[in-house]
């Protein structure tokens, strides 16, 4: 099977999506990744006991890290059979991405992360303009938060734009430079992917 028909099959939504993304520089994707694959990908994280406080810039200000972001991290290294398939996938949004917007990606890093009831993570930019190579911001939610933990975007002029749910298989796309966001405090356990598109 070719890429192009690897694309339509296993991402049915990715016109739709596109021109979203095209439009708006954001896009909010219900069921983009199968149950399944999210199951099998929530069983590993869920399992795991290698995830490590998040960090932000600089690694050795714990503290200071603890009152802007409380979620625990594990990046993902294509080790297992479930990584593997959402990478691929990814690499395949990756290639329609610069194929319709010229964005020249170049690759993709993503981690796990864990918010445990009351975790958060305040706003704030994924990317400064001119400082970071990471172009793109993905989130796919590996289970449905009944309470709490909702991502809020904002606009360029700082006004709040959309709210999302987590839920299982929704995933989310955004120019990581432009649109500052949070993860309000979880209500209960909350496992994502939270990835980036890079030129580098
Ligand atoms: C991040 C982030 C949003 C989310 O990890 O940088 O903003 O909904 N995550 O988990
Ligand atoms: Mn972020």
């Amino acid at each position: 099977m070719t890429q192009q028909q690897d694309s339509a099959e296993l991402m049915p939504w990715l016109e739709h999506a596109m021109h979203e993304f095209y439009q708006h520089g954001l896009v909010v994707i219900a069921d983009a990744i199968p149950a399944e694959l999210c199951q099998a990908l929530l069983a590993e994280v869920s399992a795991s006991n290698s995830l490590q406080p998040a960090g932000v810039g600089r690694q050795n200000q714990l503290q200071l890290n603890h009152d802007i972001r409380r979620d625990h991290t594990l990046w993902l290294d294509g080790s297992t059979k479930a990584q593997q398939q959402y990478l691929y996938r990814l690499d395949l949004l990756q290639q329609q991405v610069n194929r319709r917007c010229f964005l020249g990606l170049t690759h993709y890093e993503c981690h796990y992360a864990r918010y445990q009831q009351g975790d958060f993570y305040q706003k704030h930019l994924d990317a400064f303009k001119g400082r970071s190579n990471r172009v793109l911001t993905t989130v796919c939610y590996l289970n449905s938060v009944q309470q709490g933990g909702e991502l809020v975007i904002y606009d360029e002029q700082d006004q709040w734009l959309q709210q999302v749910q987590p839920t299982q298989g929704t995933l989310v796309m955004f120019e990581s430079e432009r649109f500052p966001h949070e993860v309000k405090a979880a209500g209960d356990l909350r496992h994502s992917i939270a990835g980036w598109f890079r030129k580098d």
